[in-house]
């Protein structure tokens, strides 16, 4: 068995975080979200693996290498355009052969891993199987509607009516019968060829498509909402440690995590926290559900519920919350006459201000 990674993508979600870098290796826990899902393929006992690359390819290279840290055997395959989940499996027919596989996409974050899964699939082994979960609002995904005896029965995209409130999970396991599928559909509306029309095309044509429903934790961190709140709860779990410095005068509470080289200085930090190494924290109030990447500075701050990437500096500002703050990013104070707001912002950037 094969795994399959879709690690392209436009990620129009996050931006402007995107405009310079892959969304798959925004780091969670100070680790990047991708690797959450390499490290599940892993364990389940897939070793042969293919990731689907857009623009990002040569940052998602340099991040995995050849996998073999990861215990993995990785094949890059180029994708030329984000045209769709099923133009991935398209492409990466020769890479694939006749083996069966699962696909997981790239930002989809699962707890719980995908063993389970993947060792029903092999014993049962329908032509497809999907993941489900029960969402509140299901006309944001794909839905599926199940028969009596728990098969799918239909798929549909976005829908206005949904059918249920069962989504589809980033995890897909197949059966080399939906070549056949990604072959035959069209592209939809929106240009893609759809994993969803591909499906229902096995369905149409009395393929057996089954469905598990998972109740654990499933995101996809597509946006910086989901992104804050996948963090929140992988933090959650995290082991403290401290193999940095904290000086006498501060004060560490909870599950605080500070990497090598990290300094924390007259500062309080209340876990769980994450501080990567080499960053300097200073004077500051670091707060629950904070990750904090390498080589970073917070000085005289304040900051709670935020994820903070590599180099970026925070100084004199009170108070940052619920924020994803990009590479290299400064958030200083402006000068106190004019009272003003001085901004900075790329394309796409998102500020809010209260004054
Ligand atoms: P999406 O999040 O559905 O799409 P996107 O990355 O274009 O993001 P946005 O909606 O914010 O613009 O994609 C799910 C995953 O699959 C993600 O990791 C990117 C990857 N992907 C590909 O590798 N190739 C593709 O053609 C598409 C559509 C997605």
């Amino acid at each position: 068995m094969k795994a399959l990674v879709l690690s392209g993508g436009a990620g129009t979600r996050l931006r402007p975080i995107t405009h310079t870098s892959a969304k798959q290796l925004v780091p969670v826990a100070n680790k990047p979200v991708l690797f959450y899902g390499l490290e599940a393929i892993a364990e389940a006992g897939i070793t042969d693996v293919g990731i689907i690359v857009g623009d990002t390819a040569p940052e998602i290279r340099e991040a995995v290498g050849d996998g073999s840290a990861l215990g993995i055997d990785v094949t890059y395959i180029p994708q030329d355009e984000p045209r769709g989940l099923a133009h991935a499996v398209l492409i990466a027919r020769d890479f694939l052969g006749d083996d069966d596989f699962v696909m997981y996409l790239g930002d989809n974050f699962i707890v719980g891993g995908i063993s389970g899964l993947v060792e029903e699939f092999r014993s049962e082994r329908p032509e497809a199987q999907i993941l489900l979960t029960k969402v509140p609002n299901p006309t944001a995904f794909g839905v599926a509607e199940l028969d009596d005896e728990g098969r799918v029965a239909s798929l549909e995209e976005k829908p206005k009516e949904p059918k249920s409130d069962l989504a589809l999970v980033g995890v897909y396991l197949f059966t080399p019968a939906v070549h056949e599928a990604v072959r035959a559909i069209e592209p939809s509306w929106r240009g893609e060829l759809e994993i969803t029309h591909a499906i229902q095309w096995l369905i149409d044509k009395q393929h057996d498509v089954r469905s598990t429903t998972i109740s654990g934790y499933w995101k996809d961190t597509g946006n910086v909402t989901d992104m804050l709140e996948v963090n929140r709860s992988v933090l959650e779990t995290l082991k403290p440690s401290t193999e940095g410095t904290v000086d006498e005068s501060s004060e560490i509470i909870g599950r605080v995590r500070i990497e090598p080289g990290a300094r924390v200085t007259s500062s309080r930090i209340v876990g769980p926290v994450i501080i990567g190494a080499d960053s300097v924290i200073s004077d500051s109030y670091v707060g629950p559900f904070t990750s904090v990447s390498e080589g970073c500075r917070i000085e005289d701050s304040e900051i709670e519920y935020s994820i903070v990437l590599r180099g970026a500096s925070i100084s004199g500002v009170r108070r940052v919350e619920a924020s994803l703050i990009g590479r290299d990013v400064e958030v200083t104070p402006a000068p106190r006459n004019p009272s003003a707001h001085r901004l900075v912002l790329g394309d796409h950037s998102k500020v809010q201000i209260s004054s």
